[in-house]
């Protein structure tokens, strides 16, 4: 039956990893895959990881199954960091909620939920947004459809197109995929003021927010990073959010992600509830333990949760530091349009206005990996790197 199948093109990130790791140049830069990587270029295990994982060891009985929508005790600790413990919705009984093999299994698992509510709907996603997007919401059956979101020429958030397309296209009931924050791939965000804006829009032409968290706490800071997804769930009715503890945590292989479902009313969340574990087990049974433990152990734990907050912030100021030196660097060099975008995007990612030929000349001739789209993850270079990235940056640009 195998000669029925043929090859698919392999994911473009996942080749780009490869293709990066395979070349021998020792001077190469790495601002392909989105990982966060320390200033020794290695993708590192956070202390408090490492500490919560040396308990589990110690105490851990048995590996026996937990069950198809997870822990209780993490799924609970992660709604209290991304709503904060006194939101009004966060002991409303509107919430259901899953663990998830990370926050594509969330995506997955909330997409797979929308299907079964509602088959005929259509998910809205920005233009451009993170790739696998698409086929982890579009193989549930869902159709997708696209907004315009980032400018390539002013390398911002076309925000009033986005309106103006959602509020000539989109029918009541259909989903509108936006990212909590540290916009994947282009690191251009939403202010607080458009989301403020955008929250009465979607209510009034009855389109639900889903809301994809994956880098909470890697762009402004924990709380200045979950402002949209914590106003979308204040004011609106249905809301379908994912959080991912890949990057925060630096828990990439382990897979730990969320699935919030925010329900109109609270005679609609036993079922949603019910829905989550029946879906899951469907497509995986049960999502991986360790990872999810290890969460749940820090934010569980007064000491550990210090500690992990010290190095996301440690991290995060990495990160801005890098957007910082880099932005001078293009700014000295004649790039100043490009340097004020990489300053003000936010996160791992900024998108360059680098054509797919520019990027392979960049990854032929100076041995710099992008993705063809012209994202970088900042996190992947160094202070030392910098001004050559600048530098042939605008060489193939020019
Ligand atoms: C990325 O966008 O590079 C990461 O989220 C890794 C992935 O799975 O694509």
């Amino acid at each position: 039956m195998f000669d029925r199948i043929s090859a698919v093109p392999p994911d473009a990130i996942m080749a780009l990893m490869q293709q990066c790791q395979a070349d021998e140049r020792p001077q190469k830069v790495d601002l392909g895959v989105g990982v966060y990587k320390d200033v020794a270029g290695t993708v590192p295990i956070m202390r408090a990881v490492k500490t919560a994982e040396e308990i589990i060891f110690g105490e851990e009985k048995t590996k026996t199954y937990v069950s198809t929508t997870g822990r209780v005790g993490f799924r609970d600790h992660v709604l209290d960091l991304v709503l904060g413990a006194d939101h009004p919705v966060r002991h409303s009984g509107r919430i259901a909620s899953s663990q998830a093999a990370g926050g594509s299994g969330a995506l997955r698992l909330g997409a797979q939920l929308a299907y079964a509510a509602s088959p005929d709907a259509t998910v809205w996603v920005s233009t451009p947004t993170w790739a696998n997007h698409v086929p982890l919401i579009g193989s549930t059956g869902l159709k997708l459809q696209s907004y315009p979101y980032y400018n390539r020429e002013t390398l911002g958030v076309d925000f009033d197109d986005m309106l103006a397309h959602l509020d000539s296209n989109a029918k009541p009931g259909d989903l509108v995929l936006l990212h909590g924050c540290c916009h994947n791939p282009t690191g251009a965000d939403l202010s607080d003021a458009q989301w403020d804006q955008l929250v009465p829009f979607l209510n009034e032409r009855k389109l639900v927010p889903f809301v994809d968290l994956a880098y909470l706490g890697l762009g402004l800071g924990l709380e200045e990073d979950g402002y949209g997804l914590r106003l979308v769930i204040r004011d609106c009715p249905e809301v379908i959010f994912t959080v991912s503890a890949s990057k925060n945590f630096g828990l990439y292989k382990e897979r730990v992600g969320l699935l919030g479902v925010i329900c109109a009313d609270t005679a609609h969340t036993p079922a949603v509830q019910s829905q989550l574990g029946a879906i899951q087990r469907t497509l995986i049974s049960m999502p991986p333990d360790h990872g999810a433990q290890i969460v749940e152990r820090i934010l569980g734990n007064g000491d550990l949760k210090r500690m992990w907050v010290d190095e996301l912030t440690e991290m995060r100021g990495r990160i801005r530091g890098l957007r910082q030196l880099l932005s001078e660097a293009l700014d000295v060099q004649g790039g100043e349009h490009i340097a004020r975008a990489v300053i003000n995007q936010n996160g791992m990612f900024s998108m360059l206005p680098v054509t797919k030929e520019q990027a392979e000349r960049l990854r032929l001739d100076h041995a710099i990996y992008m993705t063809n789209s012209g994202r970088i993850n900042i996190a992947g270079a160094n202070a030392s790197n910098i001004p050559s990235v600048a530098k042939a940056l605008l060489e193939v640009l020019s």
